[in-house]
């Protein structure tokens, strides 16, 4: 008889993003019919089982307590991740800390045996945190992947599909809008300069720009982990791609809360938001479809790495890639210290 391996998970942070319910109505909160949270999409999967949970925070632990223990009844709970790993030995750990907490998680986690590591993005707040994460993961052949998220949303698919059948010719623009109180740089930033890459499908070259009003002198990252909006800017900035793809960054706080990305190529144009996606060629307008346009696919992410940690390769958002937009993020910033200039990759964050 075959038996199905249990791949042992800890988790490291427990808010709603780690820790959440799934809901069994509705799309919204930290777990829809798609689990989003990292507990929540765990209990889906019958080949994962969440042994241990660590936060700072002794309320943290008491709720997650009260939401789980009925069906984690020999789960154990810690305030020191380092306890935890070396104790419960965990063959994944998910890192759902404050965005400048990742690093020493990830090392350590990576130089401890851990297989598999899902983090939360960015990645990280500077390079030098970047690069330390992928220096431990690929030295203990370790498989990381970074939630941006877009990456395995439905609605996404289509897209990309449609892009590489050439529906809209060459790819020759990308103009992507974000605004609303949480347009922050790293925080939510992340997300659309992650999507942006991957509809390029080419590296960031260089890139110039120009921070929110008020945050003109704004380096280096001064945020709390991505908590308080007024702590991190928005920005208009530009990318330029290896591949000649030119990408224009339209994100304020003081602005409509539109979210969506405009992909022109050289015969058409495809206009893409978190929840709907058209097309527009000469043929006239169509609107594209998904089998669940749900808001996140969590269990894919997570049966995507275990398929990593078991074959090799790489997920579709590796540390590497997690990298490349954080020093498109970083880059932003060193433009406006620099006089709106432009910045030619790589970036050294230390001469800015
Ligand atoms: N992919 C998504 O859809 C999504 C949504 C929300 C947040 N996030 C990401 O998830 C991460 C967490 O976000 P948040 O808003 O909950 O952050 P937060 O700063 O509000 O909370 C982080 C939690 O981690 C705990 N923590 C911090 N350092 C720790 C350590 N060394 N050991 C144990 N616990 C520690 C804190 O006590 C806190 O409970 C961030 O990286 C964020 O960008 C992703």
């Amino acid at each position: 008889m075959n038996v199905m391996k249990k791949y042992r998970v800890c988790i490291v942070g427990l808010t709603g993003i780690g820790s959440g319910r799934p809901l069994v109505n509705g799309e919204a909160g930290y777990g829809s019919v798609v689990p989003h949270s990292h507990a929540a999409a765990y209990s889906t999967l019958p080949e994962t089982e969440v042994v241990g949970v660590c936060d700072l925070l002794q309320d943290r632990l008491d709720q997650f307590k009260e939401a789980w223990s009925a069906a984690l009844p020999a789960l154990k709970y810690y305030t020191d991740y380092q306890q935890m790993i070396t104790e419960l030995k965990p063959d994944i750990l998910s890192v759902v800390t404050s965005d400048n907490r990742h690093a020493d998680i990830v090392v350590f986690a990576a130089n401890s045996e851990v297989r598999g590591i899902f983090c939360e993005k960015p990645i990280a707040t500077t390079l030098a945190d970047a690069d330390r994460m992928i220096e431990a993961v690929e030295q203990n052949s370790v498989a990381m992947t970074i939630n941006h998220s877009r990456r395995w949303r439905p609605i996404f698919r289509p897209v990309m599909s449609e892009l590489k059948r050439g529906s809209i010719g060459e790819l020759r623009r990308i103009v992507c809008s974000f605004g609303g109180p949480r347009a922050m740089l790293f925080r939510n930033g992340t997300h659309m300069v992650d999507t942006m890459c991957m509809f390029a499908d080419s590296e960031p070259q260089w890139v110039f720009a120009e921070l929110e009003e008020g945050y003109e002198d704004y380096w280096p990252y001064q945020g709390d982990g991505g908590r308080t909006p007024e702590l991190e800017p928005a920005v208009s900035g530009y990318i330029h791609f290896k591949n000649g793809v030119r990408a224009f960054y339209n994100n304020a706080k003081r602005m409509f809360g539109r979210r969506d990305w405009e992909l022109f190529g050289t015969t058409g144009c495809i206009t893409v938001s978190d929840q709907h996606a058209s097309i527009e060629t000469e043929n006239g307008e169509r609107k594209m479809d998904c089998l669940h346009n749900t808001c996140v696919d969590s269990p894919a992410v997570i049966r995507e790495l275990i398929g990593v940690m078991e074959n090799g390769g790489e997920t579709c958002s590796p540390p590497r890639q997690g990298r490349r937009v954080l020093e498109v993020l970083l880059g932003f910033m060193a433009s406006q210290k620099k006089g709106n200039v432009r910045i030619d990759f790589p970036l050294n964050e230390n001469a800015v």
